[in-house]
């Protein structure tokens, strides 16, 4: 196959910082920009090319900054546009990028267009949202109607997110000519690139019920290309949430995709039931996992470039979600394999590099998100409180967001305050500062791959093949290229697993969660094992 055009992304690892939750630096609680600065060298010694900031934009924080009420100026919580400033300057003064994420799917309600659209009947700002005499039954992501009847007024608007978040029309030109401005100046102003926030929603035809993928999308997307991401250089990913890895694929990559890379989530639709949505909790099948992984390897062997996560602000944490809290190295080691290994880029959400840990939350009382909140009200009283709770407690964005656990101290070290959301109860044994001095370092583990991964090739154009074991929670692949092939190897099981290994010969061991695991023809696999492993080249015969 004829070998597809490269650049620096391709290479790239990315870190997410939910600032909210990083570091504070003034004692309120809250995670800052200054405090952000102050952590760069761990971000640098791990071995992250690109930082992807959460939104700091002016917001009332109803969802917690993807609410924005005004783009161009930054929330006072975080600090102000010279410590943007600064902070941008420092990634760069270190060799590392910075991308900030950026809402164009909706505002806040608090944004001063759409309180002119309220107030105004005549207010040009009207069309930059979408307002109906009738509604039709179209349902809010996060719970409940998507339309919302204006106070005192006969009409409603569409939200398809809380109701404080009204959808803006992308089919009004002066709208779109006015984002793309926005865009233009944050570039200017230093970020290297964006992370699009449900972007794929922008095509959305109400009338006809089409939210994500509609028929303005490609349109769209092209514009966009054309009037901000035309160069090539610019790091972007797109978050298409409701798209297929086919979809995802078109629309990135070199050199047609007006985005790098992109997130699509089909893998994370496996232990939901089908249709019902992320709080009708499944079992995780690993074959499953496997089947669609192999699914998204086949598409972008041909076309785009994928974006490769298995967490973010919005998920459960992944050694929770996936492997098991009681092997915590183990699992969150295997799992950084089990995704890294494959074709795309990998995404490092904070707190992965520690191996952190769902909350524990007992009640209701404890969460903060809009999401889990309305969720509940919804849901009580057509449904157990406990199977709300159950699925609240698996599922919640909560779990993400709790505060980064740096060290042993009051506050893991976020703050010297009250922190706006609870501390892990297990940080004294999960912190960062512990985990780099210990003989099983997560981090340790996590830089070794990167860099290895930076290093070689065949991450980037090396075909992959499952390879499959007697065992079902054994997932294993190989990446080759003409000039080497790389076995991965990972057991999602808690239990060891024996197996047979043929071949054994034929593979030396690269990095392994397990005192160097040599292969050999019968064989036991320990618990939530990882393996990398390279065939060996057989110079003597060539
Ligand atoms: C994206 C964000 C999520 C937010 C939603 C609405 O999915 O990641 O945090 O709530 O969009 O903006
Ligand atoms: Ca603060």
């Amino acid at each position: 196959m004829e070998k597809r055009p490269v650049t620096w992304w391709h290479r790239a690892s990315v870190y997410q910082i939910y600032p909210l939750s990083f570091q504070d630096s003034n004692g309120d609680g809250i995670g800052d920009i200054p405090g952000i600065i102050t952590r760069l060298d761990h971000l640098k010694n791990l071995g992250v090319d690109v930082i992807w900031l959460s939104p700091v934009f002016a917001s009332p924080m109803k969802d917690n900054g993807y609410d924005v009420s005004d783009y161009t100026e930054v929330n006072p919580i975080f600090g102000t546009k010279a410590d943007l400033k600064q902070l941008i300057d420092a990634v760069h003064q270190r060799g590392m990028k910075i991308i900030s994420d950026i809402v164009l799917n909706h505002t806040s309600d608090q944004h001063p267009w759409f309180i002119d659209a309220l107030k105004n009947p005549q207010s040009p700002y009207r069309d930059y949202y979408i307002f109906r005499k009738e509604k039709n039954d179209m349902q809010s992501l996060f719970s409940g109607p998507a339309w919302h009847l204006v106070p005192g007024r006969d009409e409603y608007y569409f939200h398809f997110f809380a109701k404080e978040q009204p959808d803006l029309n992308w089919q009004n030109p002066t709208l779109r000519k006015v984002l793309y401005q926005i865009l233009n100046d944050w570039l200017a102003f230093g970020f290297d690139g964006f992370r699009l926030d449900v972007i794929d929603l922008i095509g959305k035809d109400i009338d006809r019920g089409i939210i994500g993928h509609g028929p303005y999308y490609h349109p769209f997307l092209s514009e966009l290309k054309k009037e901000v991401f035309n160069d090539t250089n610019l790091f972007t990913v797109g978050e298409l949430a409701g798209s297929t890895a086919q979809q995802a694929a078109a629309v990135t990559g070199l050199p047609d995709g007006t985005f790098s890379m992109a997130f699509q989530f089909s893998h994370l639709w496996l232990d939901e039931q089908p249709g019902k949505g992320k709080w009708a909790l499944k079992p995780l099948s690993i074959p499953d996992l496997q089947k669609t992984f192999t699914a998204i390897d086949e598409v972008y062997s041909k076309q785009g470039w994928n974006a490769l996560f298995m967490g973010n602000h919005d998920q459960p944490r992944p050694v929770s979600r996936y492997g098991s809290e009681r092997h915590r190295y183990h699992s969150q080691t295997m799992l950084f394999l089990a995704f890294f290994g494959q074709r795309g880029t990998p995404f490092i959400y904070q707190g992965e590099e520690i191996g952190m840990l769902n909350y524990p939350f007992r009640s209701i009382k404890e969460m903060k998100d809009v999401e889990s909140l309305n969720y509940y009200h919804d849901q009580l009283g057509k449904q157990a409180k406990a199977t709300i709770m159950t699925s609240l407690k698996a599922k919640g964005r909560d779990n993400a967001r709790t505060p980064m656990q740096w060290n042993d101290r009051a506050q893991a070290g976020f703050t010297q305050g009250k922190p706006w959301l609870k501390v892990h109860p297990l940080y004294r044994k999960i912190n960062v500062k512990r985990d780099a001095k210990s003989n099983v370092s997560i981090q340790r583990f996590l830089t070794t791959l990167l860099n290895f991964r930076k290093k070689h090739d065949v991450f980037l154009d090396g075909n992959l093949s499952y390879r499959s074991f007697q065992h079902e929670p054994i997932y294993a692949y190989t990446r080759s290229n003409q000039e080497e092939t790389l076995l991965v190897l990972t057991s999602f099981s808690s239990r060891p697993l024996s197996i047979q290994f043929p071949d054994f010969m034929e593979w030396e061991p690269i990095l392994t969660n397990h005192p160097t695991l040599s292969l050999a023809s019968t064989m036991t696999l320990p618990p939530y094992f990882g393996g990398l492993y390279r065939k060996r080249s057989h110079h003597a015969n060539d």
